[in-house]
């Protein structure tokens, strides 16, 4: 039985962690003025997740006395760690003039501009604070946000969240899953350590308590898989630059060739199409520009038509957020998926490194 432990010198889980299959992500505005109640949530989360990432329950779910009330709701009794794991992050609200923490916010912490494209509902933008919860049992990952939640009672409320239904990215050892567009998700993506210290991990121009943290994007991303499923393979195939089954590049037979962006065909076109998802996003193409994504499919059963609601929740990984606001700002504009997929959720976070045995997530702030 996997379980990841909580507490550590380094980075926290749920970052580099091989993709558990399930995921809930929640988001919460903190409700107090009194930056001494923040310090308390931290510290009884931090406590709480260590106990939850051993597969036990946090307080009894009996009591003793039968006119005693359960401390843990039960749920995830007798089902194990299940890999869970709880990342926190911090929202650009945890440093704002409410708690006295300015001069502690993170080098590259601001909520994100305005992108092309953006269809954001402001029900599902923001935050203070972030959870995402990962684990190879979905009630596990549902029990921690829900236990999580009630702790927060008084200090924070929630704000949005989204449950994920299959992971939409791969480990180094795991098999590449598939995307509610039926597509390959995650092929190439970050693996390599020094990739991972270029491009997710917090470098030494940040603050000194960020050291071994990282940036968490969030979007809520529609698909309309109504029209995606009436588009022809090899236009879809075109919008990707990749072929469906395999998940080839199309300048490749397998799924694992890397792309060649140059080649042309017997007419002159690039054989990947330009405004295809893989030739925008492709570090190749973007001065060397690389993401950690670490994804997971949702739906959220049908719409007020009757449609289907479903999409991808985008989480990615990165030393500084610039990195997605540049990719993004070219996707947003050209991108061919963009006439099936609409950006509605939005946030950004700052998470910070692991916790020491006997400290908790933030204690460098207070
Ligand atoms: C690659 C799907 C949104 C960045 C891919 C691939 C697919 C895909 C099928 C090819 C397989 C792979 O290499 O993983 C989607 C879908 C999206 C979405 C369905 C929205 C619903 C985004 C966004 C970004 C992004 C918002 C960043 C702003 C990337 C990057 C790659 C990639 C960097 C790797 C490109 C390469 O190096 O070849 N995506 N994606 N994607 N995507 Fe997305």
């Amino acid at each position: 039985e996997v379980a990841h432990p909580f507490y550590g010198s380094g980075h926290q889980a749920g970052i580099r962690t091989e993709p558990q299959r399930y995921t809930v992500f929640m988001s919460y505005d903190l409700t107090t003025s009194v930056a001494r109640d923040v310090e308390v949530l931290l510290a009884r989360w931090s406590a709480a997740i260590a106990q939850l990432a051993k597969g036990l329950t946090v307080g009894s779910v009996e009591p003793h006395r039968p006119d005693a009330v359960g401390v843990d709701s039960g749920e995830a009794l007798d089902l194990g760690p299940e890999g869970l794991t709880v990342t926190i992050g911090f929202g650009p609200g945890l440093f704002d003039e409410r708690y006295g923490l300015a001069a502690r916010r993170p080098r590259h912490l601001a909520e994100l501009p305005a992108m092309p494209s953006d269809q954001l509902q402001p029900a599902l933008t923001g935050g203070d604070l972030s959870l995402q919860a990962c684990a190879d049992d979905p009630q596990v990952a549902y029990h921690a946000i829900r236990t999580l939640t009630r702790m927060a009672k008084g200090t924070a409320t929630t704000r949005w969240t989204v449950t994920g239904f299959g992971r939409a990215s791969a480990g180094p050892t795991q098999q590449t899953p598939r995307n509610l567009m039926g597509f390959k998700d995650g092929t190439r993506n970050i693996v390599d350590d020094a990739d991972y210290e270029r491009w997710v991990w917090a470098g030494s121009d940040d603050q000194p308590w960020m050291t071994g943290g990282s940036y968490l994007v969030a979007r809520k991303i529609h698909i309309a898989t109504e029209t995606w499923d009436t588009d022809r393979i090899s236009d879809q195939n075109a919008v990707v630059g990749r072929t469906k089954v395999e998940g080839a590049p199309l300048t490749g037979s397998r799924e694992h060739d890397v792309p060649d962006f140059e080649a042309r065909d017997a007419s002159g076109q690039p054989v990947i199409p330009a405004t295809s998802h893989v030739a925008l996003a492709a570090h190749e193409n973007n001065g060397g520009v690389k993401i950690l994504r670490r994804g997971y499919n949702y739906t959220e059963g049908i719409d007020a038509l009757g449609q289907i609601d479903a999409g991808l929740l985008f989480l990615a990984y990165m030393r500084d957020p610039q990195q997605f606001i540049t990719l993004q700002t070219k996707l947003g504009r050209v991108d061919r998926l963009n006439e099936y997929i609409a950006h509605i959720g939005s946030a950004v976070f700052a998470v910070p490194p692991a916790a020491r045995q006997g400290s908790y997530i933030g204690a460098e702030l207070f």
